[in-house]
């Protein structure tokens, strides 16, 4: 963590500071007094756990708020059996709201053995109406709930409901304001994802995160080179730039700068060995962006681009703004410009009026486009979007077909693409000891896929020379090769 400052010279006689982030250091202070308490009471350390749901931008999310729990004084544990447990939830897919209600009953029954033990609930999910009024009937064990905009303000609604001892809800509906400079933890000390925006304005037919994640909100290119440079001075060698549509970054600054000019200044931070991000829509990238990745040294060669499907008739109907025959020509000049580029996608199967036909298109884009991944998603109603009062909803038992043949079909191309690489010796970034076999280590090629070699754990963090011996499945086993 490379904040600097010291929470305990914070006078909390004073009334709370308007502005932000100094407003939240202060609470952080009030409630450290609250945890120091507590661990004299009690004997004992203060443990918290979060445990998140959905993707990367959430993911990120709970590092700031680790952050923020560590600096009032609790200890990180991976178990719910804590004092504080947050829930980040997501509501891209029914399925992910079904999780945590199904894990919120385990929850009650550790309460009751721990009274000191408080209960927060944030993310997409809290964002809806009715979400949260089930669980102010339902669930009323839980502490606190807030949104996706104000996770910033955890410390001061820890301090509202130390207070009030009720439950402390504070959701927005949107927000523009973004708050810098508050404490965060990584998960890895040698990589981390840094938001570049937040929000989306895309409206795809079928999703609800434009709803709950609000309108889109670039952060200032300077900000986020601050961050990445003092990233790099704690250790960082690859970062992962995050947002819903990257390509279409900067677009609402006063000062208004595009996606690839901004990739321009952070390749140049010295330190910094690895650039990756996520997600790319096929709508917004450009062909400067093209150029940036053919050119640069530390933009990863792998590219997440969405295609969702590859019906041209069912893309329009989910609003996305290509065609199937768009796409597969911004395939060709990608790969035309960065040949050894490894593809990845996102498909959903089964979208209202899809029929036969059309997921044949799909089938025919991925055998044509030869993705080395994909993740394929059956079709969720998500209620207030578009797509949920379209007729033609596609019966369960079609959808289940075609999501195993599509599975099916995506798999046999990946372990046909894996393998393309063996006897070459390529980069590794070391991520971890090896689970599964002892004094081996795992790392990361530049396009993602993981690779086992034998290996100290002195190594992690490193980007080392590995030859690619053999394919297994998505990975590879190497032989360490050079340590620079
Ligand atoms: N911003 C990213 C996607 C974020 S959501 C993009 O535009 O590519 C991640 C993925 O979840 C989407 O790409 C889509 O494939 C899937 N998804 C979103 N809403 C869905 C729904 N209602 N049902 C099934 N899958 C969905
Ligand atoms: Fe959802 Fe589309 Fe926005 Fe991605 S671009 S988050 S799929 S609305
Ligand atoms: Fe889920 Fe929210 Fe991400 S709905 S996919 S956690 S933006």
């Amino acid at each position: 963590m490379f904040y600097t400052i010291d929470f305990n010279k914070i006078d909390i006689t004073n009334a709370p500071p308007e502005t932000e982030p100094e407003r939240q250091y202060y609470f952080i202070a009030k409630c450290r007094e609250y945890v120091q308490k507590k661990r004299e009471e009690l004997g004992r350390p203060l443990l918290c756990c979060i445990k998140t749901f959905g993707c990367q931008m959430n993911a990120r999310d709970s590092e700031k708020l680790i952050g923020v729990l560590e600096a009032i004084g609790y200890q990180q544990v991976d178990t719910e059996e804590a004092d504080f447990v947050i829930y980040n939830t997501c509501t891209v897919r029914e399925n992910a709201n079904l999780k945590v209600y199904g894990r919120l009953g385990y929850l009650k029954n550790l309460k009751k053995k721990n009274p000191n033990m408080k209960i927060a609930l944030c993310g997409c999910m809290m964002q809806e109406e009715k979400v949260v009024e089930k669980i102010k009937k339902s669930y009323r064990f839980v502490d606190i709930i807030f949104g996706t905009h104000n996770i910033y303000k955890l410390a001061e609604l820890i301090d509202i409901h130390l207070n009030s001892e009720k439950m402390a809800i504070d959701i927005w509906k949107d927000t523009d304001k973004i708050v810098e400079e508050l404490p965060n933890e990584r998960k890895y000390p040698f990589k981390s994802g840094v938001n570049i925006m937040f929000g989306c304005n895309n409206f795809c037919s079928y999703c609800i995160v434009p709803y709950v994640r609000g309108r889109e909100r670039s952060r200032k290119p300077e900000d986020i080179v601050h961050e990445i440079e003092n990233l790099v001075a704690d250790g960082v060698v690859e970062i992962m730039l995050l947002g819903q549509n990257v390509n279409s970054y900067g677009k609402n600054l006063e000062n208004s700068i595009t996606f690839a000019e901004l990739l321009k200044r952070i390749e140049k931070i010295e330190g910094l060995e690895r650039i990756r991000f996520m997600t790319s829509h096929p709508k917004d990238l450009s062909d400067e962006l093209i150029e940036v990745m053919k050119e640069s040294k530390k933009i990863c060669k792998q590219l997440h681009l969405p295609i969702q499907s590859g019906s041209s008739r069912i893309l329009k109907a989910m609003n996305r703004h290509y065609t199937k025959e768009q796409y597969l020509e911004l395939v060709k000049k990608i790969r035309g410009a960065v040949p050894d580029i490894s593809l990845t996608t996102d498909i959903i199967v089964g979208f209202p009026g899809e029929t036969q036909e059309d997921f044949e298109e799909t089938l025919d884009v991925i055998r044509k486009v030869r993705f080395d991944s994909a993740f394929t998603f059956i079709y969720s109603k998500r209620t207030g979007t578009p797509a949920a009062s379209m007729e033609n909803q596609v019966p369960d038992d079609i959808i289940k077909e075609r999501f195993d043949c599509l599975l099916a079909e995506v798999q046999k191309i990946s372990a046909e693409l894996t393998g393309r690489d063996i006897g070459k010796i390529e980069k590794v970034l070391v991520e971890e000891e090896n689970t599964h076999q002892k004094g081996f280590v795992t790392g990361r090629l530049s396009n993602n896929i993981l690779v086992h070699f034998e290996g100290k754990k002195e190594l992690i963090g490193k980007i080392v020379s590995v030859k690619l011996e053999e394919a297994k499945g998505f990975y590879y086993i190497g032989t360490l090769s050079s340590t620079v």
